[in-house]
């Protein structure tokens, strides 16, 4: 398993020859403008909620690659209406058996109404089981006992967290995140994009420091093996 960075809380994940784009909010981005969309492959675009600094690229990416759409019932019917023809609407606690393995969605403690203002019904999070391993990308979202959930139903090997405050968990929250479900391992996303989640990067290894967790902040265009 291997992690790409794109920005944001944008990052492709690929498990077995198949590859799994979350998330994608790269043109608006300009910390990201080193990457070209027009290159980013995909076979799955998964997207945890319809807030624009998550679907900005959905709709292009996946009309581009043929990629299937993994999100929520209303926000992969949104899509459906914009031309988006191949998604799996999901809602909480379900999952969708896939090739490469499975990917359940999950809850999440946030809001998720569309640019357009239509309402994206739940947000939410992910959890993929496939080569071997298993990993949770929490999407945007506030510490939660659910998390607990997650540890007590299998073992996860990376949690995706964010860690930028304001909008969603710092990384004093996340560390106790990780803890919830069980990681030694995270990458951080969803800071520095814009003023209000600039973060500082040593506090912010540290507060996982501090419980034994190993946070990562790969830099924009850098892969990194998990
Ligand atoms: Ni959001
Ligand atoms: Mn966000």
């Amino acid at each position: 398993m291997q992690l790409t960075y794109y920005g944001h809380a944008c990052f492709a994940v690929d498990i077995d020859g198949a590859r799994l784009l979350f998330d994608p909010f790269i043109s608006p981005n300009p910390l990201a403008a080193g990457i070209d969309v027009e290159a980013i492959a995909a076979d799955y675009v998964l997207v945890s909620h319809g807030h624009g600094d998550h679907v900005a690229d959905v709709a292009a990416i996946t009309k581009r690659t043929g990629a299937t759409l993994l999100s929520n019932y209303e926000i992969v019917q949104w899509f459906a209406g914009q031309g988006v023809t191949k998604g799996h609407g999901m809602n909480f606690g379900g999952s969708v058996r896939l090739p490469f393995g499975r990917v359940k969605f999950v809850t999440a403690v946030h809001s998720s109404t569309l640019p357009d203002g239509t309402p994206g019904g739940n947000p939410g999070g992910f959890v993929v089981t496939g080569g071997g391993k298993t990993f949770y990308y929490a999407g945007d979202t506030a510490l939660t006992y659910d998390m607990k959930l997650i540890a007590e139903a299998c073992a996860v090997d990376v949690a995706v967290l964010p860690i930028g405050d304001t909008f969603t968990m710092d990384a004093a929250d996340a560390a106790r995140a990780a803890e919830f479900v069980g990681t030694k391992t995270v990458v951080g996303v969803h800071y520095d994009t814009f003023p209000p989640i600039a973060i500082d990067h040593d506090a912010a290894r540290a507060a996982f420091a501090a419980r034994g967790i190993t946070l990562l902040l790969p830099a924009i265009g850098e892969t990194v093996a998990l």
